[in-house]
């Protein structure tokens, strides 16, 4: 079972175990992104994407269980001279605000399905209108590959599973394939995603 301290023991020690740059599904729909929109990077671990859209010029929240890599997520926005909130919490029990960011970023977040339910909810709820939610996780198609993801099958995601937990949002991209991952030591080669741009 994935806790807190499991993902601390991980991220101690100098090295980013994702990277220090962002998923490259971010970067790939920056012109979607605006200076001074408010976002939050859920499950940001050691921060590289919460960072990443805090260089845009964007408000950046990073959210996750991990104190140990949030620590090295402020360390990480420290070099780059930019801003980053970061808040330690359970997704499936914080007090998320309401009507709040402008963007999400959903990456690699994978959660049991009764707390996956409740942080789906609590992101819809939490985005402002017109928000954007935008998601890139393994799918089942992934079991067997050495690229990363959880070994627990219930925990991928799938493209029916994004359009079930977000049926209240907009589809404006919705892909599910094969795509190359470089991304630290824990995410590297062939792997199977879905990928999901949502609009409020
Ligand atoms: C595979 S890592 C991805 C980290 C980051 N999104 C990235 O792409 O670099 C999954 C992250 O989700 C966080 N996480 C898992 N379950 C969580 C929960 N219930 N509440 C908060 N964070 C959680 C872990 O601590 C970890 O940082």
């Amino acid at each position: 079972m994935s806790t807190s301290l499991a993902w601390d023991e991980r991220y101690a020690g100098g090295d980013f175990q994702f990277g220090e740059a962002p998923n490259l599904f971010l970067p790939s729909q920056a012109h979607r992104l605006k200076p001074g929109m408010r976002a939050l990077a859920v499950g940001d671990g050691e921060g590289r994407n919460g960072v990443w859209l805090a260089r845009q010029g964007l408000a950046a929240t990073s959210v996750d269980w991990s104190a140990v890599g949030l620590a090295k997520a402020r360390a990480l926005a420290q070099r780059y001279g930019v801003m980053l909130e970061t808040v330690t919490a359970d997704l499936s029990r914080w007090d998320w605000p309401e009507a709040r960011f402008d963007v999400i970023a959903w990456i690699f977040v994978h959660l049991p399905p009764e707390d996956r339910a409740i942080a789906c909810a609590q992101a819809v709820r939490a985005l402002a209108p017109g928000g954007l939610l935008l998601l890139e996780c393994f799918t089942p198609a992934q079991e067997g590959r050495r690229s990363g993801g959880p070994k627990d099958r219930a925990l991928l995601w799938s493209r029916a599973l994004v359009e079930r937990h977000f049926a209240g949002l907009e589809v404006l991209e919705l892909l599910e394939g094969t795509v190359m991952l470089d991304e630290g030591p824990r995410h590297q080669g062939v792997a199977e995603v879905v990928r999901a741009v949502l609009k409020k």
